[in-house]
């Protein structure tokens, strides 16, 4: 392959849509037929698969991965002043629902393995405010869940797996969105498993959690008209659920393939730059595959002239963020977090990249650094 030519998709939506065109337009037709556009038979489908899937015992289909957050957080009782352990290496969304629900995030710092939250220092933020743990799975990979879940458990705090990134990933042969007591997916185009539009799933074992989730996703109703709680407009659209019933039924196939391009990528760039590591007990479904330069800027441009387009998985790490200046962290309070949003950058990763590409790609890159 040469430069002069070359067009790298990141995503490559089109070609996710183009491959299973058919079936997508065989499913949406079907529900433009029965006009059944809110609450139609594909969501219940897709509830059971997404169950079959992870494990979990309940699977609750809603409007996007933060509204998923926003759910389990009113489905624990979140109240304000209340404090939520999580990470400053993550999107915006893990720690703006927690402080939409007027409680406080508490950040602690990542791992520099993983980059997901350390869990060794996590028992030193536990105040007698703290109710919940909400680790997040950046990039596809869990946290080491059973050390989180063991400290949740000597607190009595319930903890929100933020799994919008990592929907098919393992953690000890087990899924995640089946690892504790709440889990949060997302279906966002770009993510591992994405609908065409806005989507995203709770998922826990609990059932008076999960009865409580249903009623909230539907303004706090328990039967027609009569509201329990206060609840939101949270659901998912029938149309989503029929495109991710496609999608599912090729999911195994994708995640296999985004693991190719990982390993693939990993192969060619290791002892050139810093490459992605997975912890021993994970397996990952590689939302994004983001190595580490010191010359972020300079590499980006240079990919770019080549046809390349890269993306910053997170710049700013949250506690620096102007929203939550009232929270009153300073520079320097999480190392770790901000070194590798100093250098963090993410190539392209969809299940479509041929190895020859991601040759191309990879010794481009080693060019530029
Ligand atoms: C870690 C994380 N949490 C939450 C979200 C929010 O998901 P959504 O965009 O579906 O609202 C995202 C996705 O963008 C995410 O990456």
């Amino acid at each position: 392959m040469n430069n002069t030519t070359t067009t790298i998709d990141f995503a490559n939506l089109s070609l996710a849509y183009q491959e299973h065109k058919a079936d997508f337009d065989a499913a949406i037709g079907e529900v433009l037929s029965n006009s059944n556009y809110i609450m139609g038979e594909p969501i219940s489908v897709l509830e059971r698969k997404l169950g079959n899937f992870t494990g979990a015992k309940y699977a609750i289909s809603c409007s996007s991965g933060t509204d998923a957050l926003l759910l389990a957080l009113m489905a624990m009782d979140i109240q304000p002043g209340d404090e939520v352990i999580t990470t400053p290496f993550t999107f915006i969304a893990t720690a703006e629902t927690i402080a939409f629900l007027k409680a406080k995030p508490v950040f602690v710092d990542i791992e520099e393995t993983s980059y997901n939250i350390n869990p060794a220092k996590i028992e030193e933020k536990i105040t007698s405010r703290t109710k919940a743990i909400m680790p997040v799975s950046i990039f596809g990979q869990t946290a080491d869940m059973d050390t989180v879940n063991a400290i949740a458990e000597k607190h009595n705090l319930i903890v929100i797996e933020d799994a919008a990134q990592s929907f098919g990933a393992t953690y000890k042969g087990k899924r995640s969105c089946n690892l504790s007591t709440f889990a949060c997916t997302s279906f966002f185009p770009a993510k591992p498993l994405g609908c065409f539009g806005d989507g995203g799933a709770i998922f826990t074992s609990d059932e008076k959690f999960a009865e409580k989730i249903k009623s909230l996703r539907l303004h706090g109703q328990t039967q027609r008209y009569h509201h329990k709680y206060i609840g939101m407009g949270g659901r998912m659209d029938t149309i989503q659920a029929a495109i991710l019933n496609v999608k599912m039924d090729h999911y195994d196939k994708d995640i296999a393939n985004r693991q190719r391009v990982a390993e693939e990528y990993s192969k060619q760039l290791s002892g050139s730059v810093i490459t992605p590591m997975l912890l021993e007990t994970n397996t990952s479904v590689w939302a994004q595959y983001s190595i580490r330069v010191e010359n972020r800027e300079m590499i980006a441009k240079e990919l770019k002239e080549a046809g390349i387009p890269t993306a910053i998985h997170y710049p700013k790490p949250l506690h620096l963020q102007e929203c939550f200046e009232y929270l009153e962290y300073a520079k320097g309070d999480f190392p770790i977090a901000e070194k590798v949003s100093n250098e963090i950058l993410s190539l392209p990763m969809n299940p479509y990249l041929k190895n020859e590409e991601i040759e191309y790609i990879s010794n481009q890159l080693k060019t530029a650094l």
